[in-house]
């Protein structure tokens, strides 16, 4: 047996979720993202012949990936380009338990986790400026002009505080808290929210910038009571988010439906999170147990499924 068979190197990344600011981040105003503990692996196996690639998504050669897939391909080959070596020989497996299209993240992850591994596989060291140059591929297709919040906060393991222009700046939590994320099951659509926004706002300037600056206060307040470990206050600001994010037209019934139930529960707020029309929603409860307690209620109210995790472990301490 060949020696080099049995190389092998895994590339890994975490979820993100957005506390506050999505949909402004796109018009270079702020918004903060917080590493979510649901993880993808990408494994690169040594294995002769053309690349191969197994996910939930597609399995088979790399070359007839699916169009969907096509930003994740032109990410894969760009990373082989820049190790220097050439497009074979390797075996790829992504593993992930990150719901696809759910405002998780899950696409900047994925390829976060490929870039590392295929970088890991040769030995190769990985700049941070390459990984979001590659990512930025993959994310392309995806998201058509992303901000490049989720490729940021997919890498990172602290909080974020983010715009486009400025880059990320990693901050301080004061006083951890406890979220409950929970997934209507409908997978959202960020192209289609984004551009819903871009159109609203050439036919309604005025009143979209208004909303825009008005997201742009409650992140700068957000970012205030996170640092001074005000969590009654985060979670008027988050309420207030969704509303604005209603205003936008980006939430959908089942979303709204989710967050009044989280807040009769009496969850300290609630909002959706990422580019909505579908996806997941976020609460902020007063404590663990209470936690667990919202999570039951969006259970009941239809969410297909529900986590609860504190931003102080890296650990999930309730799912169902
Ligand atoms: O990928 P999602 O669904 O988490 O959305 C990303 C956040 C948006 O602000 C809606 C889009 C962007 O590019 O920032």
């Amino acid at each position: 047996m060949n020696w080099l068979y049995r190389n092998e190197a895994v590339g890994l990344a975490h979820s993100k979720l957005i506390l506050v600011g999505e949909h402004v981040v796109v018009y270079d105003k702020p918004a903060i993202a917080i590493p979510f503990p649901l993880k993808i692996i990408a494994k690169i196996t040594n294995q002769p012949g053309e690349i191969t690639f197994t996910s939930d998504l597609y399995h088979g050669n790399l070359n007839d990936m699916p169009a969907n897939m096509q930003g994740l391909l032109e990410c894969i080959n760009r990373a082989f380009e820049l190790c220097q070596k050439p497009r074979e020989g390797v075996h790829i497996e992504v593993t992930s338990n990150i719901p696809i299209g759910r405002g998780l993240g899950s696409s900047a992850a994925s390829a976060t986790a490929l870039v590392r591994g295929i970088y890991h596989y040769f030995h190769k060291d990985l700049s941070l400026e390459e990984l979001f140059h590659l990512v930025g591929l993959a994310e392309t297709y995806a998201h058509g002009k992303p901000s490049g919040i989720d490729m940021m906060a997919v890498a990172s393991d602290a909080p974020i505080y983010y715009r486009k222009t400025i880059g990320a700046s990693l901050f301080h939590v004061s006083k951890p808290f406890h979220i409950i994320v929970a997934d209507t099951g409908k997978v959202g659509d960020t192209k289609k929210a984004v551009n819903h926004v871009r159109e609203m706002k050439l036919r309604n300037p005025h009143v979209v910038d208004q909303i825009i600056d008005e997201i742009e206060e409650i992140v700068r307040k957000a970012k205030a009571s996170i640092l001074e470990g005000d969590t009654k206050q985060l979670g008027i600001l988050l309420t207030r988010n969704h509303e604005k994010l209603k205003n936008l037209g980006v939430s959908d019934p089942f979303l709204d439906r989710l967050i009044t139930s989280a807040l009769n529960a009496g969850a300290l707020g609630a909002k959706l999170t990422g580019g909505g029309m579908g996806g997941c929603i976020i609460a902020l409860a007063k404590q663990k147990e209470h936690a667990v307690n919202v999570a039951k209620e969006l259970k009941k109210c239809g969410a297909k499924k529900v986590w609860c995790f504190s931003n102080a472990s890296e650990e999930i301490y309730f799912t169902e």
